[in-house]
């Protein structure tokens, strides 16, 4: 009885997805769709779970035909991702399936975009937790945050019925005005290595298999099918590869999925320095590279360099001619089996062959608890002038709030990384399943939950901010107004510049000038440029900030939830101060897109081009800003709280293991301080910047102090040398910096070192 209601709230709040298939919102533990186990398993010695992952694959491998094994290493086509192409009838609907083989127990490979959540939810009648973008929940600096981020995408993808997930986005923040941003995690190759990695090992506690990508150098969209992003080895290793390494040395994924660009020359997926030396051989991966979705470019290139598994498949490249280039001994059987052993492998190693998915109805209430919670730790405060945050509801007697579809929603990603919003886009007016390329708002309103955390009888106005003097009016009426603006983002595309889109700097402006108590909420995919910082009060970012977006941002605004979130990405007060004043190949490509458009010209393709990341080289983010003495809007690593925090009495162990230091909540209610440790190495390492080396989120009671001991991982003391091939830490001077942002740091020390 429990159940049967439960299942009929969910399917109230999933009805509006329209779609008739509902196989997917069918009652709990309904076997996933996969090959039906075959009858002789106990037999099978493979199918002995204790044996180790590569004693069974090798087993099963043994058994294999030459058939089975090419049909193991690419998919089957676009499946629901194109119209017109096939659908298996076991493809559970998500982006990619590779068929398995019943007479082995080997089961499909259901693969399922989730990079913020589960996407294409709705077009199977089911529902997926919207997350906070991956930036955001970055901001939080907590590790349990991403393994929580992580562990809602497996649950919410085991019920589903899907066994792989692809999402995992460790690219680096080279380019603030990335359309993929918000689905990455900083521009420091720590941070995001740490908290990627984190995720992964979330998706993969509920035996789904984690993927991470897009391996590598994929720092724009421009172009990112054509371009070549050029950057030397040593600084390579030690940004956006360290990322990588971080993410999958600590969570052994089961899949690294290869770019579409080229790195240095070669195709990613083609790329025999990244995928073989350092991937395989330099960092001892076990598991598989699979292409991006129409990412692999040859079959025997591309099977030599180190690619696994082709998707989505339909190029054909992995399977009549990789048959065929075995038999000719052009790909030996050797590189074939390993192909094969790796997908296997992963397979028994994730649990998903003893463990299979079982469908049931995604837990929608628990999902957006964690989403909330997530996001609470998640939003940065970056101004509260005058302290006017958090607002006391005994002193406020009328809010305006004005802009950004607060009235209903919050904003989420595009692209590929897509969630379906529940009863479809909340601004309307579709219902069903979100297209690609139109903004989706999430059912989550900020104006909702302020109008409940505000006091009774207090007057509460919404304007929606599409023209200025209307919003100003209502802003001048107002004790207090609050804008919300966004800035909707997406694969495929980049930002032209660092504004906010659609005049909202504008509106901004209008409303600041009508109410000196004028509150700034940003949803954005990244960092944005505010000409207007100066004339507001408050400054919220929230970033994406999932399902549980309205509430998390009503109860920081209140006071309810103290904000921690720092920022895991430079905020530039403009273009100019970045490495690249322009997207590269922007401009070349909107001309060549305006002259695609014209029927009456003849087809071109977009001309091939270099994106040069030597101009910055290892001085990505906060690091170039300080070498070139330049200042930030908001720096790396900065975020306030409604308490402060003092720091003291740093103590660094001499052989640089760990550092000590006396941390006070000298406020006056609690909060949590994320604590920075950077490092400066001697000036033989040629490296004139400080970097992030090690931090902790401390929870401390107002008035409170606590003796920090945080860890330094040696690697982080470490560069690079391309003619040893290897890691090595230079003797000399090392400046060890710790405080509450990459531009705070109150205590420092130096501490003299011989080479390691
Ligand atoms: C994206 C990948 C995604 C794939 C499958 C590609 O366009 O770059 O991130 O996983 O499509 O949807």
């Amino acid at each position: 009885m429990l159940m049967i209601s439960r299942i009929a709230l969910i399917g109230a709040i999933t009805l509006a997805f329209c779609h008739a298939d509902a196989a997917g919102a069918q009652g709990s533990s309904v076997q996933a769709s996969q090959s039906a186990p075959h009858e002789s398993a106990p037999q099978q010695p493979w199918m002995n779970r204790s044996l180790d992952p590569d004693t069974r694959a090798d087993l099963m491998i043994h058994e294999m035909t030459l058939d089975e094994k090419i049909q193991l290493v690419h998919g089957v086509g676009w499946g629901v991702l194109r119209a017109g192409a096939p659908v298996p009838p076991a493809d559970n609907g998500g982006a990619g399936f590779v068929p398995g083989i019943p007479r082995l127990n080997l089961p499909d490979i259901n693969l399922a975009d989730s990079a913020v959540g589960v996407r294409m939810a709705a077009l199977q009648s089911r529902y997926a937790t919207l997350l906070p973008s991956v930036l955001g929940m970055s901001a939080s600096w907590d590790p349990d945050a991403a393994f929580l981020y992580g562990s809602v995408i497996g649950r919410e993808l085991r019920a589903q019925g899907y066994n792989m997930s692809i999402g995992g986005g460790v690219d680096l923040i080279r380019e603030p005005r990335n359309g993929r941003n918000f689905e990455y995690s900083s521009e420091d190759p720590i941070l995001a290595g740490t908290m990627v990695g984190q995720l992964a090992r979330g998706v993969q506690s509920n035996h789904i298999m984690g993927d991470i990508k897009h391996y590598v150098l994929n720092d724009q969209e421009t172009g990112r099918n054509f371009l070549d992003a050029v950057l030397d080895p040593r600084s390579l290793r030690e940004t956006d590869l360290l990322a990588f390494q971080i993410a999958i040395t600590s969570a052994q994924p089961a899949g690294v999925m290869c770019s579409y660009n080229r790195v240095n020359g070669d195709y990613a997926c083609e790329n025999a320095y990244t995928l073989n030396q350092v991937l395989k051989h330099d960092w001892g991966f076990k598991g598989f590279v699979l292409s991006d979705w129409g990412g692999t470019h040859s079959t025997v290139k591309a099977a030599l360099a180190g690619l696994d598994m082709d998707q989505p498949g339909d190029d054909g490249y992995f399977s009549e001619p990789l048959k065929q280039a075995v038999l000719d001994g052009q790909v030996s059987q050797a590189r074939l089996d390993d192909m094969a052993h790796r997908i296997v492998r992963s397979m028994f190693s994730s649990g998903v062959v003893d463990e299979p998915p079982e469908r049931s109805v995604v837990d929608p209430f628990r999902g957006r608890d964690d989403a909330q919670k997530i996001e609470e730790e998640s939003a940065v405060l970056l101004q509260n002038g005058g302290g006017i945050l958090p607002l006391d509801p005994a002193k406020i007697r009328s809010i305006a709030i004005i802009g950004g579809h607060a009235d209903v929603g919050v904003l989420s990603g595009g692209g590929s990384a897509q969630v379906d919003a529940p009863g479809g886009n909340a601004i309307g007016p579709n219902p069903g399943p979100s297209a690609w390329g139109e903004p989706v708002y999430f059912p989550s309103s900020p104006l909702r939950y302020i109008r409940e955390l505000a006091a009774p009888g207090v007057g509460i106005a919404y304007d929606a901010g599409t023209d200025p003097a209307q919003a100003a009016k209502a802003a001048a009426a107002a004790q207090v107004a609050i804008v919300f603006v966004t800035q909707w983002m997406s694969e495929g595309q980049d930002a032209a510049t660092l504004s906010l889109p659609d005049d909202q700097d504008a509106l901004i402006a209008a409303v600041a000038a009508a109410n000196t108590n004028t509150i700034v909420v940003l949803e954005t995919g990244g960092p944005v440029s505010m000409t207007w910082a100066k004339d507001v009060k408050a400054i919220l970012e929230s970033w994406y900030p999932g399902i549980g977006g309205g509430q998390a941002i009503a109860n920081i605004l209140f006071g309810r939830v103290n904000p921690s979130g720092k920022l895991p990405v430079t905020f530039a007060a403009s273009e100019s101060d970045l490495p690249h004043p322009q997207v590269t190949g922007l401009a070349e490509w909107l001309a060549h897109r305006v002259e695609a458009a014209d029927r009456n010209r003849p087809r071109t393709r977009p001309q091939p081009f270099t994106v040069d990341y030597n101009v910055e080289g290892m001085a990505v983010g906060y690091r170039w800003f300080q070498e070139k003495n330049k200042q930030p809007l908001f720096p790396f690593g900065f975020g306030l709280s409604y308490t402060r925090f003092a720091y003291s009495n740093l103590k660094v162990d001499p052989g640089a293991k760990s550092v000590s230091f006396d941390l006070s909540n000298t406020g006056a209610q609690a909060g949590d301080e994320i604590a920075e440790v950077y490092v400066t190495l001697p000036a033989s390492a040629a490296e004139p910047f400080r970097k992030l080396a090690a931090w902790k989120r401390v929870s401390l009671a107002a008035g409170a102090m606590q003796t920090v001991e945080i860890p330094i991982d040696p690697l982080y003391l470490s560069i690079f040398s391309t003619a040893d091939d290897g890691w090595s830490r230079p003797a000399g001077d090392f400046l060890i910096e710790v405080g509450g942002s990459s531009t705070d740091l109150p205590l420092h020390q130096i501490l003299r070192l011989a080479a390691r």
